[in-house]
């Protein structure tokens, strides 16, 4: 779900706002209100804002006291900031003809070799117990099929078609992976970033999630699609040279951040909306039979899957 919402607070309602993916309402035009009614100017901000417009708050002890007296509705008001709190309340407050649910997500990321490929395919393993998904190879590596047991396909006979690409045309060249994973694009190119584009629509006609395998958000191809997906994650180290780069990027709004082998709440000064941490037995026996990773990483990956799922409901 890609919210639009209208700040009326602090540092940690915007840190909250951005670990959620919320995108800020800069137009004027929110589908939604976060407002911490404990300080007097965050009082006035919502006090202007369009008494149809639905709201949020975060409350004291003693204001949550009030509005249970005064019956309004609970999932309305916590008395928690943090993003696990304020997220349930939001998903409930948001009016459905609002909410446009995530169906395509890029998995990029500001440098190479953070884990990407390794994600994607285990977010598709797991997305794929509950709906039909579309894994598309940016690369030009085959990582991703690999990772799933399969052969992968190849761009080279769907550039030409880029400008009239199908979801026929691409459920034709893509690759059973497993049962409702289909993959298309891999070795020995990277998709162009028309095609990218092309397959990245296309793919949506065929599938309920797409989940695209990109280049670091430097790169034509990763840079275009990031302007038609739904929902962006951009997996980092927190080594100095990536958090130097990651500070370098201008990370799309409402990307997720993640951090990769890592505990750091935070990045370059910006929230991390989860982190996965190392773990190389893990990764080792899920190569070894090419399967999905278990153990801490694998329940990291769980999570997000679930948050996808959120996201995509
Ligand atoms: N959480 C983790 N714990 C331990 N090892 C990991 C973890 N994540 C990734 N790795 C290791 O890093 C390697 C690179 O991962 P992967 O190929 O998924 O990264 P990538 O970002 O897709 O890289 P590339 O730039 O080559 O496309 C994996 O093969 C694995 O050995
Ligand atoms: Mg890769």
């Amino acid at each position: 779900m890609t919210f639009r919402v209208q700040l009326c607070g602090g540092a940690d309602l915007r840190s909250a706002a951005g670990a959620l993916g919320l995108v800020l309402a800069n137009d004027g035009k929110p589908d939604l209100a976060l407002i911490d009614l404990r300080d007097d100017a965050s009082l006035a901000c919502a006090a202007e804002l369009p008494p149809t417009l639905p709201r949020v708050a975060v409350v004291g002890e003693a204001q949550l006291r009030l509005a249970r007296a005064l019956g309004v509705p609970g999932r309305a008001v916590s008395t928690s900031s943090e993003p696990a709190a304020l997220g349930p309340l939001i998903a409930a407050a948001v009016p459905r003809e609002a909410r446009r649910s995530t169906r395509s997500v890029l998995i990029t990321s500001p440098r190479g070799g953070v884990g990407r490929s390794l994600l994607v395919s285990n977010l598709a393993r797991r997305l794929a117990v509950t709906r039909s998904v579309f894994v598309l190879d940016l690369t030009g590596t085959g990582a991703v099929a690999w990772w799933l047991g399969s052969e992968g396909g190849s761009w080279a006979e769907l550039e030409l078609l880029a400008h009239e690409l199908t979801g026929e045309h691409l459920a034709v060249v893509a690759v059973e992976a497993g049962p409702g994973i289909r993959i298309a694009g891999g070795a020995p190119r990277a998709a162009t970033p028309r095609l990218a584009v092309a397959a990245a629509r296309a793919a949506l006609e065929v599938a309920e999630m797409v989940l695209l395998d990109a280049p670091t958000i430097a790169d034509p191809a990763a840079v275009a699609v990031s302007e038609v997906v739904d929902r962006i994650l951009l997996l980092t180290y927190d080594d100095p040279v990536s958090v130097a780069t990651l500070a370098a990027t201008t990370a799309p709004e409402g990307a997720w951040l993640i951090a990769s082998q890592s505990r750091a709440a935070s990045l370059a000064g910006r929230d991390a909306f989860r982190s996965l941490p190392s773990d190389e037995a893990a990764v080792a026996a899920a190569a070894g039979r090419r399967g999905p990773v278990g153990g801490a990483l694998g329940r990291g990956y769980d999570e997000l899957a679930e948050l996808l799922r959120i996201d995509a409901s």
